[in-house]
């Protein structure tokens, strides 16, 4: 299918499986808050972002786009964003696409990573009325930037990211991935999850759903407790069972050691749910394997010193992401936060540096997402 085509089909369904957008598109038609401003986006040019932009569009302004990361740029998007008249700057580099977005001195700014943030403060310009921030890496550049010299609204840190992206986003999406690339079913398997927060409680929670046994290890007895309660077993750190799947989601460096593996019985499974790649020791583990098979994409298996084998997935790198998986809906939802914190952002004058996220705009994007409820 033409790219273009293809982009249409992918909007035309998330425009009916996700009313919420629509309403949100409606009452910025309705409201016209960005009439006469120029707004800048830095984001990964994907389908959903598309669909993003197309709403805030309905309000009105200019819009001028950068791709985030030529990475996850769908040229598709690139081309669809054209035809509805925003402009769009791909770039070749992760800051080149950048520049266009600075000269056309953006009023309002929607960032990911901070990245156009930190390129207007090093070209000594600054948006008008502010920026909000999506990413947690992006709230720790900018805190790093303090005293920041325009307005910046924190969306990460809210109730529904943690609640919803990282319990129930993460939590779907590791297990859909984990199925596509093994083929196996989770009932009756053994499950163990390192560390318990909102994390290691999704996905150690979906595995269940799916019919695993899960016990869990967490260095903080009281998350253990916690998980206790939610139908796991607790299992204290360094402790000797026979799970067939770990998944590590700690934010630890080497939550998984060499010497960890070592104890894991014949052909575990080993995955990565947590942001930092070497959570799981796969560097080390490679250097010390002494046999390393490459079973498929992404599907590696390793023997390890003491002479079992371990299979790890994805790499080590976060799987949910490497893959891809999981459903659209909690990036959405977080992109209706953005949209309603932009619009916030020109309610009123806002003080420069880190503006916490208000409670209101949470309930606003609660209403908008339970219609009638
Ligand atoms: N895969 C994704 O798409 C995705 C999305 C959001 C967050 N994350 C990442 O997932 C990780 C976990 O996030 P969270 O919000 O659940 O964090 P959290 O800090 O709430 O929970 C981490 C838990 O791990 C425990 N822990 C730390 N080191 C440990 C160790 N060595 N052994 C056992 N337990 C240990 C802590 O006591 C804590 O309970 C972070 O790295 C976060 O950036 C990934």
């Amino acid at each position: 299918m033409p790219s273009a085509s293809r982009v249409q089909h992918e909007l035309a369904r998330i425009q009916t499986f996700f009313p919420a957008l629509t309403a949100l598109g409606n009452r910025f038609a309705a409201e016209r808050p960005f009439d006469g401003l120029t707004l800048g986006l830095n984001m990964h040019l994907t389908t959903l972002t598309a669909a993003l932009v197309r709403e805030l569009q309905l309000g009105g302004g200019r819009f001028v786009v950068a791709a985030a990361n030529p990475a996850t740029t769908d040229g598709g998007v690139v081309e669809y964003l054209r035809d509805i008249g925003v402009e769009v700057h791909p770039g070749t580099g992760r800051s080149d696409a950048q520049s266009p977005v600075i000269a056309a001195a953006p009023d309002l700014v929607g960032d990911v990573g901070f990245a156009l943030g930190e390129a207007m403060i090093a070209a000594g310009t600054r948006p008008k009325h502010g920026l909000v921030e999506i990413t947690g890496t992006g709230v720790a550049r900018l805190r790093a930037r303090e005293p920041l010299p325009f307005p910046v609204l924190n969306i990460n840190d809210g109730r529904l990211k943690k609640a919803i992206e990282n319990r129930h986003g993460v939590g779907e999406g590791l297990w859909s991935a984990y199925t596509t690339l093994t083929g196996q079913h989770l009932g009756g398997r053994r499950v163990r999850v390192i560390g318990y927060g909102r994390v290691g409680a999704g996905v150690a929670g979906y595995a269940k759903a799916g019919g695993a046994v899960v016990e869990v290890v967490d260095t903080d007895p009281v998350r253990r407790l916690i998980a206790r309660f939610d139908g796991h077993v607790p299992i204290d750190p360094g402790a000797v069972t026979r799970p067939q799947v770990v998944v590590t989601a700690s934010g630890t460096r080497h939550a998984l050691s060499v010497a960890d593996i070592g104890k894991l019985p014949d052909d575990t499974v080993l995955i990565n749910a947590g942001h930092h790649p070497d959570e799981i020791d796969v560097p080390g583990l490679a250097a010390e394997a002494t046999e390393v098979d490459h079973i498929g994409p992404r599907v590696v298996r390793y023997r390890h010193p003491k002479g079992g084998h371990v299979v790890v997935l994805g790499g080590g790198s976060p799987l949910n992401i490497v893959m891809n998986a999981g459903s659209n809906e909690p990036v959405l939802l977080h992109f209706t936060l953005l949209a309603l914190g932009m619009r916030w952002l020109l309610q009123a004058e806002r003080p420069n540096g880190e503006n916490k996220l208000p409670a209101v705009l949470e309930q606003e994007v609660a209403r908008l997402w339970l219609p009638g409820a």
